[in-house]
């Protein structure tokens, strides 16, 4: 007998609406969906997903900056297939190559080689979890700087670092952490412009530890790029500058690489490169494991060895999620996807330039990268947030068969970050199915 594919196994199983309904009946509420229709997907191939229908979507989102060398990669499969059978689980209280190799082969990769000791989780969550806990071990400080319009996850600490209030749900309170203004060049929280602001938001870090902390403090966290912010890209110089403050106030520096780690920016490993900055912890996830859950904080030998006494992650480590993260940077480098990112990336990013020309929607476009955002506007004098007109192209793209994200502290920014190994055939179809869409949702009500 013929088998039957395994998709329409899967339909066979649950129509459509049964899902959406059994999703909307058994799981939280606070489980929300893109679009006024939830979208079911059924299956995934390389730049593609599809819907129970078979439609295609061509996905320049990849399941949130996490499909990182494209849908069910087939080496990266093949690998967790082989693992699977091999070796499951059995925690990190034992021994196990693939921990240890996906670990050796992440200290090969790090910033001047600087960063060798990795401690694996399940989440990006988690890693942030683990970062400060690192920090307040190696310094004995528990004081903490985070960034305004920032996103750290979804634990009460990593809430409490958030910047946004939208994501800080369930009262997030947690004593000790402060939040200094950030690099948002398009909306200056002190009203100037770069470069004749010197960079004004770094130096005031300096006034913020003088004035809202003890004097003393753990750690500075942030994202290279703030990516729940909506891809918000400090100037070159602010990195530099707010290490150097935060370490004479005896505290180290976080990059929050969940987003912005692996090549994604292009030609680098990690986001933070671009800034000339060695950080004294790196956490990531998302594009690590192209899918497979897997969280990682990666310190330098110093910080690592601060965190002393127990403490243990059940599935941190875990053979399979290792295999995968491990066949996922091999790909990166087999593929040579950091010069992708960088030569694709900017590619994408003038066809966004393009369309910015176009559509005056569009205030601001930035990024780096295959990370790139679009800021929409009522009009460019005044800057109004256009969140309305973000949530309308968002409708539009998907009726037009394209997936974007939506993002900002307002909801008027939209993120584009496509698998690192598409090509600019890809790009080209993205832009004239965005193109088409802002044409229906903006400039078909009259805006
Ligand atoms: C920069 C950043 N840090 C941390 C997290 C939390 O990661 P996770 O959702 O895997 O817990 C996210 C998630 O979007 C993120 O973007």
């Amino acid at each position: 007998m013929r088998l039957l594919p395994r998709v329409t196994l899967i339909l066979f199983a649950m129509q459509t609406d049964e899902i959406v309904l059994a999703s909307q009946q058994y799981l939280f509420p606070a489980v929300f969906h893109y679009y006024r229709e939830p979208l079911v997907i059924t299956r995934a191939k390389n730049q593609f997903v599809y819907d129970p229908d078979g439609r295609a979507y061509l996905d320049f989102f990849g399941g949130i900056l996490t499909i990182s060398v494209g849908h069910c990669n087939e080496r990266v499969n093949r690998a967790i297939h082989q693992q699977v059978d091999r070796l499951q689980h059995v925690s990190t209280v034992f021994v196990t190559e693939p921990q240890a190799a996906l670990a050796k082969k992440i200290a090969g990769v790090t910033p001047q080689g600087r960063l060798t000791r990795s401690f694996f989780t399940n989440s990006g969550t988690e890693a942030n979890e683990t970062a400060i806990l690192a920090a307040r071990c190696y310094t004995g400080s528990s004081e903490i700087i985070a960034l305004r319009h920032s996103y750290h996850g979804r634990s009460a600490m990593t809430m409490a670092l958030t910047g946004q209030s939208s994501w800080r749900i369930g009262g997030a309170v947690q004593p000790g952490i402060v939040h200094a203004h950030n690099a948002y060049c398009y909306r200056c929280p002190f009203g100037l412009t770069y470069p004749n602001c010197e960079v004004r938001c770094a130096r005031d870090i300096r006034e913020l530890i003088r004035t809202a902390t003890s004097g003393r403090v753990a750690a500075f966290i942030a994202e290279p790029i703030q990516g729940v912010g909506g891809f918000i890209t400090p100037p070159k110089e602010y990195f530099a500058i707010v290490t150097e403050i935060v370490r004479e106030a005896g505290g180290i520096f976080i990059s929050d690489e969940v987003q912005t780690a692996w090549g994604r920016t292009g030609g680098k490993w990690f986001g933070i490169e671009h800034y000339g900055v060695t950080p004294d912890v790196i956490t990531s996830a998302k594009g690590l494991g192209n899918g497979t859950p897997i969280g990682v904080t990666i310190a330098t030998p110093e910080v690592a060895a601060g965190v002393t006494g127990l403490t243990l992650s059940t599935f941190g480590g875990n053979p399979v999620a290792t295999t995968a993260a491990k066949a996922v940077l091999e790909f990166i480098e087999e593929e040579n996807l950091l010069a992708n990112a960088a030569e694709t990336g900017a590619y994408l990013r003038g066809k966004l330039e393009e369309l910015r020309a176009k559509h005056a929607v569009i205030g601001d476009v930035r990024g780096m990268g295959l990370m790139q955002s679009l800021e929409l506007v009522e009009d460019r004098q005044s800057k109004a947030p256009a969140a309305a007109a973000a949530a309308e192209l968002m409708e539009a793209a998907r009726r037009n068969g394209l997936l974007i994200g939506k993002a900002g502290t307002y909801g008027n920014c939209i993120r584009i970050s496509p698998p690192m190994n598409i090509g600019k055939a890809d790009v080209d179809e993205f832009a004239r199915l965005l193109d088409r869409s802002l044409e229906e949702c903006v400039n078909g009500t009259g805006r």
